[in-house]
């Protein structure tokens, strides 16, 4: 029996632009068990970003704006909440951790007080008891001699050092879900395995789930047991980890996959590169008939021209949006 904590269904958000409406994200549904950790992965661009955002009620509007869809967590639509209540819900039950610490730090107070203020402000905790707890936080993210950094400002602290703040303040109210947005994609690679193992560590400790944002699937086979690929604002394959990597079905993850540097635990496409892939994502204010991706697919026949693929079943809980599974080479079984 599934424990669903969260469940995205048929979200689209639109910009609104002069040049036209950019369809970000644009009919994406995925879910999340408790206890669970899924990869969102895709190149730059694809609505990775906007897709968290969106959870949290933070697009930015205008010119954004979300034009259909829901966002269940934990039974309760998100999208029908106000900003009073979003504010709750945000750091108390999801925290997200941002790719740059300095955007979401704030460099004029001590960390010590920003560990501290979610416990103030959503558990009602006096100053001393917050700062108690921020320091075992800070400790527990291994700040070396955590107590007298307390009165540190971020521009203090190296790179990791912040990014180990972010996740102190990220889980001091032990959220039930943590948004992690490139978490390590600005630290290099030794620092990187660190806070990836500190992270998976408070996942189990916590029981959390995590929504982890990537373009490193290095990363994702380290850290999540789904992964659900997205390309120019649409999922276009999910699947459990094991499976996507050993039986990839859409030619753009097979691409993502190919870019992958083979050195083990190195981290892969860091520059969201894709040297297998050629061509570039489409506008997303272009109005495209067919699959999305077809432009670029050495495996493109006339029906991915014509019509837009669903998201189709291929086995257990493994769906992918490509009309491969219908034409018929693969239907001989030696597709591609
Ligand atoms: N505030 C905004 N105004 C206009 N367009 C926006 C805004 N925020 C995002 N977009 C557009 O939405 C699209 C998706 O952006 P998003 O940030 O979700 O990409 P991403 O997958 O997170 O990419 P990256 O890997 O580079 O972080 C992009 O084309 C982007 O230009
Ligand atoms: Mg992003």
């Amino acid at each position: 029996m599934h424990n669903r904590l969260l469940d995205i269904k048929n979200l689209s958000v639109h910009f609104h632009l002069p040049e036209g409406i950019a369809r970000a994200v644009d009919g994406v549904s995925f879910d999340l068990d408790a206890g669970e950790t899924i990869g969102l992965v895709g190149e730059s661009g694809c609505g990775k970003s906007v897709t968290a955002l969106s959870i949290l009620g933070l697009i930015p509007s205008p010119p954004g704006r979300i034009e259909a869809g829901q966002v269940i967590f934990n039974g309760q639509d998100l999208l029908d909440f106000d900003d009073e209540g979003l504010r709750k819900i945000r750091g108390r039950d999801i925290a997200m951790i941002f790719q740059e610490p300095m955007t979401s730090l704030n460099p004029v107070l001590p960390i010590g007080r920003q560990v501290a203020e979610p416990l103030m402000v959503h558990q009602g905790l006096g100053k001393s008891a917050a700062f108690e707890q921020a320091l075992k936080w800070l400790e527990f993210v291994r700040i070396p001699a955590a107590a007298k950094r307390l009165k540190d400002y971020p521009h203090q602290l190296s790179g990791g050092m912040r990014q180990r703040v972010m996740i102190a303040m990220a889980m001091v109210c032990g959220p039930r879900l943590l948004i992690a947005d490139e978490p390590t994609t600005a630290l290099d690679v030794t620092i990187q395995a660190q806070i990836l193992s500190l992270m998976n560590r408070l996942k189990e400790e916590l029981k959390m789930s995590m929504l982890l944002i990537t373009h490193d699937l290095g990363v994702v086979a380290q850290m999540a047991a789904r992964v659900v690929v997205m390309y120019a604002g649409q999922v276009v394959e999910a699947a459990n980890v094991t499976d996507l990597f050993d039986h990839p079905f859409h030619p753009y993850t097979r691409g993502l996959l190919k870019s992958m540097p083979r050195t083990a635990g190195r981290s892969a496409g860091r520059s969201g590169r894709l040297s297998e892939i050629p061509g570039t994502v489409p506008p997303l204010t272009d109005v495209i008939t067919g699959c999305k991706f077809a432009e670029r697919c050495a495996h493109a026949f006339d029906l991915c021209r014509r019509q837009s693929p669903e998201l189709i079943h291929i086995r257990d809980d493994h769906s992918a949006r490509c009309w491969l599974k219908e034409h018929p080479r693969y239907r001989r079984q030696d597709h591609v």
